[in-house]
């Protein structure tokens, strides 16, 4: 069963509240969900290993520590997501970034396919999928089963808010693949909202309705 890691930093906390208010229009939203995103990346990114290297600083040589092991790929589930990549790539900027469009049908509420471009290379990598909202957890699953299917084997999928049904329905799923959030959130409502959540966040990103 994989793992689920609640982010509870304060500032995480904070500016979450500030994103689940109505009152906060897109420009305001945007910024908050870029600058999550960065604190969140910094502890998605905890254990990515470490090797020792000899360099020389204008005083003497050193041992020291820089990363090693593979590198990474961030996975934006459009549109939404696509909120989340600054943020990540403002500390992973050697990551290469995939894009996976998904909708949900709003009357079966199944995800739906429109685009797809990753790195030739994603066997390689550590992919780290990003989406703000996990509501029945059938995007997040198809999205993952998507790279999987290219030959990714190692992926963890960042969200801002969940809900119990979101994570057990990926966690049954992908049970390789740990989950980081935010906040979960009590339940979804009858049009597979989650609530309270934040609403619809591709529109509040980007001013659509
Ligand atoms: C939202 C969200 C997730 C999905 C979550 O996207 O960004 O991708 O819904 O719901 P699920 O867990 O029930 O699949 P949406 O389909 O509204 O598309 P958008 O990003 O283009 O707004
Ligand atoms: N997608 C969203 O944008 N919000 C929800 O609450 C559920 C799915």
């Amino acid at each position: 069963m994989s793992k689920v890691f609640e982010m509870n930093h304060p500032l995480i906390q904070h500016k979450l509240s500030l994103i689940r208010d109505k009152n906060t229009g897109s420009k305001e939203f945007r910024e908050l969900v870029k600058e999550m995103s960065m604190l969140m990346a910094f502890e998605v990114t905890r254990d990515l290993p470490l090797e020792e290297v000899e360099i020389e600083t204008p005083i003497c040589k050193m041992m020291t520590k820089v990363l090693s092991g593979r590198k990474v790929g961030i996975v934006p589930i459009l549109r939404a997501g696509l909120g989340m990549v600054d943020g990540f790539l403002n500390l992973l900027p050697a990551a290469k970034v995939g894009h996976i469009g998904l909708y949900r049908d709003p009357q079966t509420l199944e995800p739906v396919e429109y685009y797809c471009k990753l790195p030739t290379d994603v066997n390689e990598r550590d992919l780290i999928v990003v989406d703000p909202m996990l509501a029945t957890g059938g995007s997040a699953n198809a999205a993952i089963q998507f790279i999987k299917n290219k030959g990714a084997a190692s992926i963890k999928l960042v969200c801002l808010i969940g809900c119990p049904e979101g994570i057990a329905a990926v966690q049954n799923t992908h049970p390789d693949v740990d989950i980081y959030i935010a906040a979960i959130d009590e339940k979804l409502n009858d049009h597979a909202y989650i609530i309270p959540g934040l609403g619809d966040a591709g529109d509040r990103l980007f001013g659509t309705k």
